[in-house]
């Protein structure tokens, strides 16, 4: 079998025709019905990796809430999907709430983040009674306390400190570090925590650190762990700070390419939960509940991107280009990060001769490369590419550019497929528009 499979859905495999099939569908049909390009999310690699995160880390450690990070990706089949799994959401915008809200997501089990909460959004979480906030600087705390005074609603409230932790990852991703825009800065702490200890309206609840996006190693959460659980001790000395939670934010990676393999969950889960506890065993510190955030290792491998080929064009001595129907408007990550996929011929599943190529999107911009250089069997105009890991971070960052259309989702299970978002129609294009 292909070695590029085991990146894809925990369902993929092959059929007769070579076709490659996701959740019992052939993913060449599906691109003929949906059209191209399609996104597709498998239901069990979802259900599979939610139940990895709660069981991996509620085995070591019983008090822990997993929350999923709708940054990543959200609509309304996942909400449903994710209330099902009695999972909380970790969302950072009003419009991210008022999709769970639209599936009737229980709200006590939704925390805010953001680090320009508009006053709007925070009047919105008060209303909706949202199980945490949390704060991320001094405007937003007093801000907070103000709107709380005139709502009916006293807040658990979070406060997010920046640990200054290097996670070793694209620096756009990484957020724990001492220049970041996130959290209160090193050293202004132990000044947040007596704030928001004697603010009126508030009940501060714990603290919050989320250090950085795909991190491949443990060891920058253990120091953030350290970091936090000293500070908690230190301020304990100087405020009547009742700590009760403590929540580690997300990061943890998933396999994108073959030469660069993530950890299991379970090796996060070990070394995290062992560094709490003996840390607060050191400290004498009482265990606080642990709530953390995956966002891209939920969803990431679940799905999967399908393009057709279309022009291809060789420069002698220099490279093959393949151009496919989408690019950097459904996933800006590769022209972002510099980010690598792998990807297969989705009507060609076969071992045999491949040849070198580079797969171009179809927008106005030489940056638009989804993949360079990579080995597939000879592509011919009308081939299906899919690319693995499409599942976090691509949809939701997605845009219009060149006046193109957002792809549409489905949902494979058991050989059947549904449609979870429509294609974006030319209609679309003009509807908000005002002459
Ligand atoms: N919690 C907080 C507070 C976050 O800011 C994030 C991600 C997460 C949890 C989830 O992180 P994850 O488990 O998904 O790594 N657009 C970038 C990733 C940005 C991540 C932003 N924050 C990308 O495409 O790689």
């Amino acid at each position: 079998m292909i070695p590029r499979l085991a990146l894809f859905p925990l369902t993929a495999g092959a059929n007769e025709l070579g076709h490659l099939v996701i959740g019992g569908c052939d993913t060449v049909k599906l691109a003929e019905e949906f059209g191209t390009p399609l996104y597709l999310f498998d239901e069990d690699t979802l259900h599979r990796k939610c139940a990895e995160f709660k069981g991996e880390f509620s085995r070591r450690y019983p008090d822990t809430t997993v929350l999923y990070a709708c940054k990543a990706f959200i609509n309304k089949a996942l909400a449903r999907l994710l209330k099902e799994e009695g999972l909380g959401l970790d969302v950072v915008s009003a419009g991210e709430l008022s999709i769970a809200q639209s599936v009737g997501f229980p709200l006590d089990k939704v925390y805010l983040h953001g680090n320009n909460k508009s006053a709007e959004e925070i009047r919105l979480a008060l209303k909706d009674r949202v199980g945490r906030i949390v704060v991320d600087n001094f405007q937003e705390l007093e801000m907070l306390d103000d709107l709380a005074e005139q709502s009916d609603f006293v807040p658990d409230i979070l406060l997010r400190l920046s640990p200054g932790v290097d996670p070793h990852t694209h620096q756009y991703i990484a957020t724990g570090v001492i220049d970041s825009k996130f959290g209160f800065p090193l050293g202004k702490g132990e000044e947040a925590v007596a704030r928001a200890a004697s603010a009126r309206n508030l009940n501060l609840v714990g603290l919050h650190f989320h250090i950085g996006s795909l991190i491949f190693e443990v060891e920058p959460y253990l120091q953030a762990i350290d970091f936090m659980l000293q500070f908690v001790s230190d301020v304990k000395l100087i405020s009547d700070f009742h700590f009760q939670e403590l929540d580690i934010g997300g990061g943890y990676a998933v396999q994108y390419v073959l030469d660069s393999p993530a950890p299991p969950v379970a090796y996060y889960a070990e070394a995290i939960t062992t560094r709490i506890v003996d840390k607060c065993r050191e400290l004498k510190l009482d265990l606080p509940w642990l709530v953390i955030e995956p966002g891209r290792a939920i969803v990431g491998q679940a799905g999967v991107a399908l393009y057709r080929a279309g022009v291809t064009k060789d420069i002698p001595g220099v490279r093959r280009y393949v151009s496919v129907d989408g690019g950097m408007a459904d996933n800006i990550r590769p022209a972002l990060y510099g980010s690598v996929y792998e990807a297969v011929l989705a009507n060609k599943i076969v071992n045999g001769k491949t040849e070198k190529v580079t797969i171009a999107g179809r927008f106005c911009e030489s940056g638009d490369i989804l993949i360079r250089d990579i080995e597939l069997p000879p592509v011919a105009t009308g081939d299906i590419i899919a690319v693995p890991d499409c599942g976090a971070y691509c949809l939701p960052m997605a845009s219009n550019y060149n006046s193109s259309l957002k792809p549409a989702i489905v949902m494979v299970k058991d050989g059947r497929a549904r449609l979870i978002r429509r294609r974006e129609t030319y209609r679309d294009l003009i509807d908000c528009d005002l002459t």
